[in-house]
């Protein structure tokens, strides 16, 4: 294993989508991640299941679909069954993680728990064990192209010790402001999975964007695995 990339489409052209996934694909992103926003978890409104169904039709990669919303426990199926290969919901969202964790599980996709920057780490404490993904937010989310919260890094570093400590497998996602030169040291901290939005889709070579995260992010994993 080594550290994979997911493109945050938020921050693509949605006039043209599928160009924008068949762009990332050919340049070497190993995930799409797909924000899903309700306009009352988060401020902001972005896309919805048909637009996550038209995606799978052209995406190469896994379609990894990160739900912004309220009551995620009622959509879960219908977004695996859109086409999410994995899919998170909202720690601060889901009074009933455990049912929509293994409900994910079941229906085959990787299961997942996003957690917001402001909400202590101990509420993941008791499911982390079931889970295939954390995804620790490193701004607070709604908009892309945010700055990245300083703070995140020893948030990392926490976060990879309940995991140890719980016995969790999770893999660690960062999403929020993460761009090449942060890229090494969030993976150092404990980052797997980099999500870049604007760092991707703002930049002038998507294609010289994905590669930079990719190069730091492996020097990341080199320091973590020598560590
Ligand atoms: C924030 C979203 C992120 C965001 C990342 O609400 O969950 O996935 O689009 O975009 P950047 O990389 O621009 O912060
Ligand atoms: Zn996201």
């Amino acid at each position: 294993m080594s550290v994979r990339i997911a493109p945050s489409i938020l921050s693509a052209d949605f006039a043209a989508l599928g160009q924008a996934v068949r762009q990332v694909a050919a340049a070497g992103a190993d995930w799409i991640h797909v924000d899903v926003m309700d306009g009352r978890f988060v401020p902001n409104i972005s896309i919805g299941l048909p637009v996550v169904a038209a995606l799978k039709n052209v995406s190469p990669l896994p379609l990894d679909v990160h739900l912004m919303i309220e009551e995620p426990d009622r959509y879960v199926d219908a977004f695996v069954e859109a086409g999410a290969a994995s899919l998170s919901v909202h720690v601060e969202a889901d009074p009933h993680l455990h049912r929509t964790v293994h409900r994910i599980r079941h229906l085959g996709a990787l299961a997942g728990v996003a957690i917001n920057p402001g909400t202590p780490l101990t509420a993941l404490e008791a499911i982390a064990p079931d889970l295939d993904l954390v995804i620790l937010m490193s701004v607070n989310p709604g908009f892309g192209g945010q700055a990245f919260i300083e703070r995140s890094y020893e948030r990392l570093a926490r976060l990879r010790d309940l995991l140890d400590r719980t016995g969790s497998e999770a893999e660690v996602i960062v999403d929020g402001g993460v761009d090449p030169e942060r890229a090494e040291a969030v993976v150092a901290a404990g980052g797997d999975i980099l999500v870049a939005g604007a760092a991707v889709f703002a930049a002038p070579d998507p294609a010289a964007a994905i590669a930079g995260l990719r190069a730091a992010g492996q020097r990341g994993w080199q320091a973590r695995a020598t560590r």
